[in-house]
């Protein structure tokens, strides 16, 4: 298939309605949306990424309203809405019976977010359907922050792909479910837990690592290029051999102790910043995976704000060993 890269929402949406599938910018990842409401489109997705259909998709809608149409909000919801959208905050509502059961692998939830980025909610503004999009990687991979990472990897499969520049902000939406005041956590990502307690609301974790997990972008391994990667903090890993050239991800390499001659240092934000870092992370994962470096070390963020979704990304991106 031709894949065509351009800024045009008018093409995306009519390719959308012909039920293909598409790139799309968010400010969190790319995503590869299709309408949600046709199941022989939602299952294009499914085959595109060779993804397992046990993984649900999230939705996409063009406002706090359109949600009526495919789930069911509470109180508690609304508010989440109305302080965290547009933005990366996915929330999981009782799905009603227009979303086809594909979409939640058959979970009684749908997970829902409005995306901030201004293109998509334009392309969304066009259409009369929400937008089902996993983000634009191949089951497993790194996730896409540009028009061209999704072009390297799904550029054969898909007719279009909006480009809406690098994504802002870098790590996915966080996952939540309500009940009442209290605010389950199924996946760290763009809104930090701080800002969700902030906001009244008691917040835990129900993020697991087994083989099946509620979410599937909770799974152990994820997010991982092909080199291996080892995470930690410095002490824990910068003290042992590894095979040659060695790139080290962190977030300023001035806070590090000396390294061996040959390692090589990239740095996501010279300024400790933990947005700057989020936002580049992804491309520097996948740019090392492509270079010349055999091993990739990441050495832990700070545990607070999106230091919490850069660590649990780099973690799952990390080879299976107990350092
Ligand atoms: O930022 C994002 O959320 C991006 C952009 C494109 O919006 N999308 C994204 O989608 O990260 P994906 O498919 O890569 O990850 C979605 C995660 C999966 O781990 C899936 O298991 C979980 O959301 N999920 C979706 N629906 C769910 C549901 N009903 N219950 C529990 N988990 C759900
Ligand atoms: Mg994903």
């Amino acid at each position: 298939m031709i894949c065509e890269t351009g800024t045009d929402t008018g093409k995306a949406a009519e390719w959308l309605r012909k039920g293909y599938t598409v790139g799309i910018p968010t400010e969190t990842v790319y995503g590869l949306a299709a309408n949600a409401l046709n199941e022989e489109a939602v299952l294009e997705i499914f085959r595109i990424k060779e993804r397992p259909v046990f993984d649900p998709l999230i939705v996409h809608v063009k406002d706090a309203k359109a949600v009526d149409e495919i789930a069911v909000a509470g109180e508690s919801e609304r508010r989440l809405m109305e302080l965290f959208w547009p933005g990366p905050l996915t929330i999981l509502l009782p799905k009603k019976a227009i979303i086809p059961d594909l979409v939640t692998s058959g979970l009684p939830t749908v997970g829902v977010r409005m995306p901030s980025h201004p293109v998509t909610l334009k392309l969304l503004e066009t259409l009369p359907f929400p937008l089902a999009a996993p983000s634009a990687n191949p089951f497993g991979y790194i996730s896409p922050t540009t028009a061209q990472h999704v072009k390297d990897q799904l550029g054969t499969k898909i007719p279009y792909i909006l480009d809406g520049g690098a994504s802002d902000v870098g790590v996915e939406s966080t996952i939540v479910s309500v009940d009442g005041n209290k605010l389950k956590v199924h996946r760290k990502g763009g809104v930090t837990t701080e800002a969700l307690s902030e906001a009244g609301f008691q917040v835990e974790y129900a993020i697991t690592n087994e083989a099946l997990p509620v979410a599937p972008g909770m799974l152990e391994s994820h997010y991982a290029p092909f080199k291996p990667l080892y995470f930690g903090t410095a002490s824990q890993i910068l003290n042992r051999t590894y095979t040659s050239p060695v790139a080290v991800i962190c977030m300023n390499e001035k806070e590090l102790p000396e390294l061996p001659g040959d390692y090589v240092t990239f740095s996501l934000s010279l300024n400790n910043d933990l947005g700057e870092s989020a936002r580049s992370l992804f491309d520097c994962m996948r740019k090392l995976d492509e270079g010349d470096y055999n091993t990739i070390l990441a050495i832990e963020f700070p545990h607070y704000g999106l230091g919490h979704a850069i660590n649990d990304r780099l973690r799952r991106a990390s080879v299976k060993r107990t350092i």
